[in-house]
């Protein structure tokens, strides 16, 4: 399978992330289109081309419009969620440092299509020349009158507001990011109901990924069957898969879901020299591990889900000979307990235990029993939180246990790590 760059292919034009570069390059072009459309064939032209959620989950883009009762009386809103923080995960800010006029444009369909006149930018605090960037995208797009009052000539008007959040995992969680956005603490709202039933400010509300709203004017501009003869029967259309770790080309690649890791390896030009490929995460930490028997795993919702793991954000993480398991699930499940947004028990106790617990076995203290204990509390956390965080706090180290059970119980009969720290990149 080769790439097939269409969100990556002017990222290394000239100033690509201008106005005037993009719309050197068609840009501005679909939303003509769109314009000329009624909002209802917008979202059967989404639905119909198959986009699933690029944020991790998957949920048919289209079907999540539909939902928007447009009966309500409250007003619309669009809501893109920018708070890319799982780690390994880096494609929304590349896309949005590289070619913002996408989302931009992307934005103003899709608020088009659900009859929003007001959309929000949600961009993770942490990184403030993003925000820099999609701002003064959105400034060159109401001074070119693609956005602002009677867009296009058209009697539509959209304002678009970026919002920088406070730096927290959680705020990346929709509700939480509703909280955030709405001035109060980022913590995760009961669902149902569904930010499309009630969401910003208590009105229907649609909450996309960067990337699935980034896709959106290829697929007006080509047509929904275009997209769809890419991918895979229920996984349609291209994605960033973004590689990281022990590859010797490290970077995004863009390509149909479907593909193997093993062809994106072969195009990444291999595992770094002398090495071979021990483990690997398919979409962030949170996604349970796999190993180099997964190599021919299709990377799409339904071929990583039958390997006992999920695609979620394509955040392909790779580890190779070198690296201790315990020490990297160990530093990720620190990741998560500082994280943790303290709203529910399992997940603000149980990560604490899970990092005493894992820390005490990476020190080679403790006993096989202790590996029972880390497995028990994974249990007591996972279908027992408040929201995703938690469940996804117990992936790395449930299946760590299952595929490195051995190397678990190296630590504890060499009384310690049995790796060479100076041998491996990782987590160094
Ligand atoms: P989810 O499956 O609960 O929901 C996905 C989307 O579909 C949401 O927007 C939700 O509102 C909507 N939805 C689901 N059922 C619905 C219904 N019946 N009616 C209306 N709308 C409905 O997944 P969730 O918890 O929102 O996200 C989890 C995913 O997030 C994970 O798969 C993970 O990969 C990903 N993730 C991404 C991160 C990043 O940095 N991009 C960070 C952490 C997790
Ligand atoms: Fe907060 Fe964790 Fe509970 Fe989610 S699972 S609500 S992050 S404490």
């Amino acid at each position: 399978m080769s790439l097939t760059p269409v969100l990556t292919d002017n990222w290394d034009a000239e100033r690509s992330w201008t106005l005037a570069s993009y719309e050197e390059h068609g840009g501005y072009t679909a939303l003509d289109k769109a314009l000329g459309m009624t909002p209802d064939a917008v979202i059967e032209e989404v639905k119909e081309s198959g986009l699933r959620g690029r944020g991790g989950a998957g949920f048919p883009t289209g079907m999540k419009w539909g939902f928007i009762p447009q009966d309500n009386p409250r007003p619309k809103y669009l809501v893109v969620n920018a708070d890319e923080s799982e780690p390994g995960t880096c494609k929304d800010i590349p896309l949005m440092m590289a070619t913002p006029h996408t989302l931009v444009e992307g934005v103003i369909i899709s608020s088009y299509a659900i009859r929003a006149n007001k959309a929000f930018i949600y961009i993770r605090g942490e990184v403030l020349h993003v925000v820099r960037r999609v701002q003064r995208a959105v400034q060159e797009a109401y001074l070119a009158g693609h956005l602002g009052k009677d867009i296009h000539g058209s009697g539509y008007d959209l304002d678009v507001v970026v919002h920088a959040g406070a730096g927290a995992y959680i705020c990346g969680e929709e509700t939480a990011l509703l909280e955030g956005l709405e001035g109060r603490r980022g913590q995760p709202r009961l669902r149902p109901p569904f930010p499309a039933v009630a969401g910003l400010y208590a009105s229907p509300t649609v909450i996309n990924n960067v990337e699935s709203i980034a896709s959106v004017p290829s697929i007006i501009g080509n047509g929904h069957a275009w997209f769809s003869s890419m991918g895979t029967e229920k996984s349609k259309g291209y994605g960033i898969f973004s590689l990281s770790g022990h590859v010797t080309t490290p970077g995004q690649y863009e390509a149909p879901l479907g593909i193997t890791l093993r062809e994106l390896i072969d195009l990444a030009g291999g595992i770094r020299e002398g090495h071979e490929l021990k483990f690997w995460t398919p979409g962030g930490s949170s996604t349970p591990l796999l190993t180099a028997e997964h190599l021919d795993v299709p990377l799409d919702f339904e071929g990583v889900g039958a390997a006992g793991s999920m695609l979620g954000t394509r955040a392909l993480q790779l580890f190779d000979e070198t690296t201790c398991v315990v020490r990297a699930v160990l530093r990720w499940t620190e990741f998560y307990k500082h994280e943790s947004c303290g709203k529910c028990t399992p997940c603000r106790e149980g990560t604490w235990w899970l990092v005493q617990t894992l820390a005490k076995l990476e020190k080679g203290q403790g006993s096989e029993a202790d590996l029972d204990l880390l497995l028990d509390q994974c249990d007591n956390i996972l279908g027992r939180s408040f929201c995703a965080l938690g469940d996804g706090a117990t992936s790395p180290i449930s299946s760590s246990i299952q595929y490195f059970r051995d190397e678990y119980l190296a630590h504890l009969s060499h009384g310690g790590c049995p790796f060479d720290p100076a041998a491996s990149t990782a987590f160094a």
